[in-house]
């Protein structure tokens, strides 16, 4: 609904490859959240991808190995979703990082019901709206015919 003080916004939102195959589950919980989906891409993130993508939310790369291992092990699903406070909604929907400790604070979220561990953890999530435009570009780019997206700011491959 448009209720009075409440802030449209877009996020975005990609399920890892540990979950790629629970879809309709997900979108059930996007729709009960009253979130609208806008944008959806199914993809296989390669080497410039998971690197640039990645570095934006990791600037201390202590755990970037395993993360680039699994996040590249299968395709992942972009999208972008609407709605009243989209970006802390999907959060909310995600749950806690680790899965482990997920199912112990909130047992219905996503990664609580569909990850691992702190690393296989099911899903993503912007944090902020600055992260949500950077996100939603790198996915979803605005100007086309220009190859692919972000590669001018990759300094790895
Ligand atoms: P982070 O931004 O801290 O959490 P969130 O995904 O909830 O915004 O971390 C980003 C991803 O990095 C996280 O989803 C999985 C990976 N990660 C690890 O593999 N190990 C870790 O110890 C942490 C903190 C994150």
């Amino acid at each position: 609904g448009n209720k009075l003080g409440s802030k449209k916004e877009r996020t975005l939102a990609m399920i890892k490859p540990d979950a790629v195959n629970k879809m309709g589950d997900i979108l059930q919980m996007i729709n009960d959240a009253n979130l609208i989906l806008t944008k959806a891409k199914m993809t296989k993130l390669t080497c410039w991808r998971r690197a640039c993508f990645y570095w934006s939310l990791h600037k201390t790369m202590f755990i970037f190995s395993n993360l680039v291992q699994f996040m590249t092990s299968g395709p992942v699903v972009a999208m972008e979703l609407m709605g009243d406070e989209a970006v802390s909604v999907w959060r909310r929907i995600l749950g806690p990082t680790d899965s482990g400790v997920a199912r112990k604070e909130a047992p219905p979220s996503l990664r609580a019901q569909f990850g691992t561990d702190g690393t296989r953890n099911a899903g993503h999530g912007s944090d902020s709206l600055a992260s949500a435009a950077r996100e939603l570009e790198f996915f979803f780019p605005s100007t086309a015919g220009h190859g692919p997206a972000n590669t001018a700011n990759c300094t790895d491959c």
